[in-house]
């Protein structure tokens, strides 16, 4: 059994569960068995495209709802590939709870997270993380307000830089607004980078290039000056 400040984990032969601390009891049913607890408590799905390797829906418990992600086990080759290399819903875990207790990047709060093992070998996992309700995504905000869209991004872009993080899919369905404020999903491909590693510049560059393929035109120019005023500051 491991702690830190705010999050409890435990691994054991079957499985690997975490949560806040403190909320043990509370999710004690999701831990013995996930799929049907995301069963029992589906409220509708956000996304659900068969042979995807995630399945996202919100869930309804105890009268409050959450955002929940279940990374599908791909067969056996996967299972053996992910049991070298860590699955991608560790890795997530991890670096959403390091982000969000340490506070440099805004991101919807980690909750509850079971991945179902055998031994080293791991299986599907589920996440649970907080709802952020009457979120639009940047793709539906740019229609709305263009100005309020680029000014968010610049200042999650920002916030990577601030943080040393690469998040390897910095696009604008990654990107929630809650009204101006801007947060950051998806973690699965993220990379962290240590004060002195001279492999950031370049990775952050990957991430600012995706995000400014999205735009074109005046808008482009408009996001490159925010992006620009910010290089400038360092
Ligand atoms: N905490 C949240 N609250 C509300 N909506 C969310 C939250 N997290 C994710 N979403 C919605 O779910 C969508 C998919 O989430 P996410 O990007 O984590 O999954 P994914 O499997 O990587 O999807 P994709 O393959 O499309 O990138 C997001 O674009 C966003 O619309
Ligand atoms: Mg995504």
């Amino acid at each position: 059994m491991a702690e830190n400040n705010k999050y409890f984990s435990k691994v054991s032969w079957r499985r690997l569960v975490s949560c806040v601390n403190g909320q043990e009891d509370f999710w004690q049913s999701f831990f013995k068995s996930p799929a049907k607890f995301f069963s029992d408590h589906h409220v509708s799905y956000i996304k659900n495209k068969p042979n995807d390797p995630t399945t996202i829906s919100i869930i309804e418990f105890e009268g409050k709802k959450y955002l929940a992600k279940r990374y599908n086990r791909k067969g056996f080759w996967h299972g053996l590939k992910i049991m070298f290399r860590g699955s991608n819903a560790l890795s997530s875990w991890y670096a959403a709870c390091l982000l969000y207790q340490d506070g440099t990047v805004s991101l919807a709060e980690p909750i509850s997270m079971v991945e179902k093992r055998w031994g080293p070998f791991h299986r599907s996992a589920f996440v649970v993380t907080e709802f952020l309700s009457g979120a639009l995504k940047a793709s539906e905000l740019r229609d709305i307000d263009m100005k309020a869209t680029l000014e968010g991004i610049a200042r999650l872009a920002n916030q990577l830089q601030a943080a040393r993080i690469q998040h390897n899919d910095f696009q604008l369905e990654n990107i929630l607004f809650v009204g101006w404020k801007p947060y950051l999903v998806d973690f699965d491909h993220i990379r962290f980078f240590s004060k002195n590693s001279v492999l950031f510049a370049q990775s952050n560059k990957k991430d600012l290039d995706r995000i400014q393929e999205c735009f074109d035109g005046r808008d482009l120019l408009e996001l490159q000056k925010l992006l620009g005023v910010r290089k400038n500051q360092e």
